[in-house]
């Protein structure tokens, strides 16, 4: 009896999405079944036009039974797809054995406005005249509308210059936050699609908040707005087809209204402030009495740059209760949410009319336990909410997020009762994918510190930080922590997005902005390591995702990178010209420096082979061979420049540095014996140090990655484990809840690094954790087969823990890794390798026999297709299934 089982469906990667105006959406499956080793033979797939029945008549794809083990990323090959429809799929498989699935369960996508054409609405704004559109105030829009009976399905279309938030009769408008989210907004600006069937009755009202946001607001640190535009916009159309087959559009055009409302200022660094007693009871329900509402002015701009989502929508994820009420020395009153957490708070309060409380938001107290807003520069972080009175009144802001863990509170009527409050915290809405946990707790925390890292920094962009004046897309940050990115949670459609942002904003002579959106100006580009961002991330996503689209998608910019540092000075094969941040933050940095002791050429060249390493291979995946062979001997000629530059004629590194000596063998610079002895030295240095790092943002995330790789595992795993300063363990000792910018962010006498720079939430540290999934536990890919179609398994447990587990769910399924240390010495290894891939297992065993799989011999257990040993390796090639393995 079979019991093969086909769920999870997926069009590019999401859950039922809206408003996709991808030409051909790709859809991704996966499988399960008790047996082992179970492969798809075939699949089918049918695609029916706003029928979730299937009626022959409205099937636009039947891709009939495809012989085929594709699962993952299958493109739609039916009939030309149309603007605002409603397309239902469903998927059958076969296995190898030619069982069969049922029909999956049905699933859907929406296509979104698809050509200018396709809009009718009309930017609209308040009237100059009347209103100032450019006060600090959001503003409101309103429209009422008569819709007939019979309503069959409803599509809202939105999007803004600045941020909106939109009601429909009374109520929110899906459960999105910070819309159209932040794009490169001179190229590109997304739409947000809303099935709003179920809100619309034959009398409406539609509502609209519109606040400066990414667009107009203070964004950087030198105090500049308005860095794409200075008038907020609104652009609406809301699609109506009726049972009967008619259809009906309201669009957002000269008919509508504006007014002030109660938010008198909203800024993404500075908070929110709310006067209750501003508010127009109703104005998002039908019969409310507009008159004294000012008339709006249609705005142009252009249509042809507006795209559809491909990425999740920002939303509340979790929420958290303050976890204690804090009297300060200085008497201050503070509320500690006990984690660094990056949102905003809602409360309920209770006062006269015209009584004003303030929340003020901070990440750490000071040594003497004094709120301490030092590190934030010039963002304010600051809510302040007067109240109408006379009832009970909960707020939250609704433009402005904040990272924080402290919250101190002015003007709230004493005692605080901390249930009147709750943290809501705030990110993109990405999948959880990964989970990793072993016997020392400190490392358990530090992987929940580099989680809520990633929660409060994916915030529609990768960002360096969330509190302080930044928050930006810095390309570095974001290239260094991809792949650790990519164990916790699915990161595919997250940065599909901000990739194409990144080759929106890159030069025309390839250089790349310091950061995605670019809101620095056009002399902030193109430093080695941050620019390679470029190279790095399209072909992260594709290795771990299998993703090949997004390589063709990316190709022309990570070439455009690489011949952009090749057009650099006079020789073609070093950079050695040019502004650099450097080993950025690294310990070995001259006093009052940032930069660390690395030389700039030597990291520039390094980041040059290997994004021109990266773009030959991307040129082989994608069959491009005269370009792959092109790249390749570029690449070649670099590495051989590398070493004439910076090797002796006895394999001595010019850098002495621990983080060139990373480098040079992360990146394959050097081989044979040049390799033995940088290894050596490396290992050497980091001795030297009492085993710590003195590595920056360019070292520290493959620090381990090459001690581990190179016969130094054992002192990778000394100094991972450190506990003194400088170490990952020593954040976490020093009571750290998320990563921190500096390593003494907070120095053993309590004192701070100084105020200008020092982020506690900082996610690029945080880049240690992909050695924690891919050594520790061995979760690795297979670069020839994908995105974990081929799974490697290679658990370390001599790590210095008794157990270790981790976890990653895949485009195919769980991937598990487990082992545990018994007293006598044996190790059991747990695995779970998903359907549709196969893995290799590899671990040590001393002695014979070969150790039991399952309680079976190797060779005979179910699921096992190959066994091989040789010197105390045992490999086992397997299909999918769970497999318990007790090793000596
Ligand atoms: C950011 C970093 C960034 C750096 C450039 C800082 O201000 O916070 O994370 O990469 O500048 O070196």
């Amino acid at each position: 009896m079979s019991t093969l089982h086909v769920a999870g469906l997926r069009c590019e990667y999401l859950q039922n999405p809206l408003g996709v105006t991808v030409k051909a959406p790709r859809f991704s499956w996966k499988l399960s079944s008790d047996l082992f080793h179970v492969l798809q033979g075939a699949y089918r797939i049918q695609v029916s036009k706003e029928d979730a029945g299937f009626a022959p008549s409205s099937l636009v794809w039947d891709s009939g039974v495809v012989a085929s083990d594709q699962s993952v990323h299958v493109e739609y090959a039916g009939e030309p797809l149309e603007a605002m429809t409603r397309y239902y799929y469903r998927v059958q498989v076969w296995d190898r054995s030619h069982h069969s699935t049922d029909w999956s369960e049905v699933a859907h996508w929406e296509m979104g406005l698809l050509t200018p054409e396709d809009w009718q609405a009309e930017w609209i704004t308040p009237d100059p005249a009347v209103l100032d559109p450019k006060s600090e105030a959001a503003f409101l829009l309103r429209k009422e509308f008569a819709l007939q009976p019979g309503i069959r399905r409803a599509a809202l279309f939105a999007t803004s210059l600045g941020l909106y938030e939109l009601q429909l009769n009374g109520a929110k408008v899906g459960d999105s936050l910070f819309t159209p989210g932040w794009t490169s907004y001179r190229h590109r600006l997304q739409v947000q699609a809303y099935d709003v069937t179920d809100q619309l009755k034959e009398t409406n009202a539609i509502g609209a908040t519109l606040a400066n946001g990414w667009y107009k607001g203070n964004l950087g640190w030198q105090g500049k707005s308005e860095l794409f535009g200075d008038t907020r916009a609104l652009l609406l159309q809301l699609q109506v087809w009726y049972e009967d087959g008619s259809q009906e559009m309201l669009v957002s055009d000269a008919s509508w209204r504006a007014a002030a409302g109660p938010i008198l200022m909203s800024e993404l660094y500075h908070g929110e402030s709310y006067d209750a007693r501003l508010e127009h009871p109703g104005w998002s329900l039908p019969g409310f009495d507009e008159t004294r509402w000012a008339s709006v002015a249609s705005v142009s701009h252009p249509k042809d740059l507006l795209v559809g989502e491909q990425s999740e929508r920002i939303r509340v994820t979790g929420q958290l209760k303050p976890v204690a009420v804090l009297r300060t020395p200085s008497g201050e009153t503070v509320l500690d949410m006990g984690q660094n957490m990056v949102g905003r708070m809602r409360f309920t309060v209770e006062a006269p009319a015209g009584a004003k409380v303030t929340l003020q938001h901070a990440e750490v107290l000071d040594k003497e336990g004094n709120f301490y807003t030092g590190n934030l520069r010039s963002a304010k972080q600051t809510v302040t909410y007067v109240c109408k009175g006379g009832v009970e009144e909960t707020y939250e802001p609704t433009f402005s997020f904040q990272g924080f863990r402290y919250v101190k509170l002015e003007g709230f009527p004493e005692p605080i009762d901390p249930e009147r409050f709750v943290g809501s915290v705030i990110h993109t809405d990405m999948e959880p994918a990964g989970f990793f946990e072993c016997s020392n707790e400190l490392i358990n925390k530090l992987q929940s510190n580099i989680v809520w890292g990633q929660r409060g920094n994916f915030l529609d962009v990768p960002t360096d930080c969330p509190q302080r004046d930044e928050r930006l897309g810095w390309t570095g940050d974001a290239q260094v922590f991809i792949r650790t990115a990519a164990f916790n949670y699915g990161v595919a459609p997250f940065f599909t997005k901000w990739l194409k942002d990144l080759m929106a904003d890159q030069r025309p002579d390839g250089g790349v902005p310091f950061v995605i959106p670019n809101v620095l100006g056009e002399t902030s580009h193109s430093s080695a390591a941050w620019g390679d961002a470029a190279v790095i991330c399209p072909w992260t996503i594709y290795l771990c995702y299998g993703d090949r689209r997004i390589l063709e998608e990316q190709y022309d910019s990570m070439k455009s990178w690489v011949e952009y540092i090749r057009s650099q000075g006079d020789n073609e094969l070093l950079w050695n010209t040019g502004f650099h941040f450097g080993d950025w933050l690294g310990l070995d940095a001259k006093e009052n420096s940032y930069i660390g002791a690395t030389p700039k050429d030597l990291i520039a060249t390094a980041f040059y082979a290997y994004s021109t390493s990266l773009v030959a291979k991307t040129a082989v995946v994608l069959g491009h061979e005269q370009e792959a062979e092109q790249y390749g001997k570029l690449h070649e000629r670099i590495v051989e420049e590398f070493a004439r530059e910076f090797i002796t004629p006895n394999g001595r590194l010019a850098g002495h540095t621990q983080t060139s000596h990373v480098l040079a063998l992360m990146f394959d610079l050097v081989q044979g014996e040049t390799k033995a002895r940088l290894a050596a030295t490396l290992a050497s240095y980091v001795e030297e140090q009492k085993v710590h790092l003195t590595t920056g943002f360019v070292g520290t995330p493959y620090l381990c990655h090459v001690l581990s790789s190179n016969g130094y595992h054992e002192l990778a795993v000394k100094l991972m484990q450190q506990e003194d300063y400088p170490s990952w363990l020593y954040t976490v000792r020093q009571g750290a809840t998320t990563i921190w910018e500096h390593w003494d962010g907070i120095k053993e006498d309590g004192s701070f690094w100084s105020d200008n720079m020092n982020s506690y939430n900082h996610y690029a540290y945080g880049a240690i954790g992909d050695w924690l999934y891919r050594v520790v536990c061995g979760i690795e890919l297979d670069e020839r087969l994908p995105g974990y179609k081929r799974i490697v398994l290679q658990p370390n447990p001599n790590s210095g823990l008794t157990y270790a587990r981790a976890a990653l769910d895949s485009l195919y399924g769980v991937i598990r890794s487990e082992w545990s240390k018994a007293g006598d010495g044996s190790i059991t290894y747990s695995f779970e390798v998903p359907a549709n891939t196969t893995a290799l297992i590899r671990f040590s065993s001393t002695g014979t026999p070969t150790p039991l799989v399952n309680g079976r011999s190797a060779s005979a257990a179910d699921g096992v297709l190959s066994v091989n040993t040789f010197n105390n390796q045992v490999e086992l090639e397997v299909g999918s299934g769970r497999y318990t393995i007790i090793a000596k």
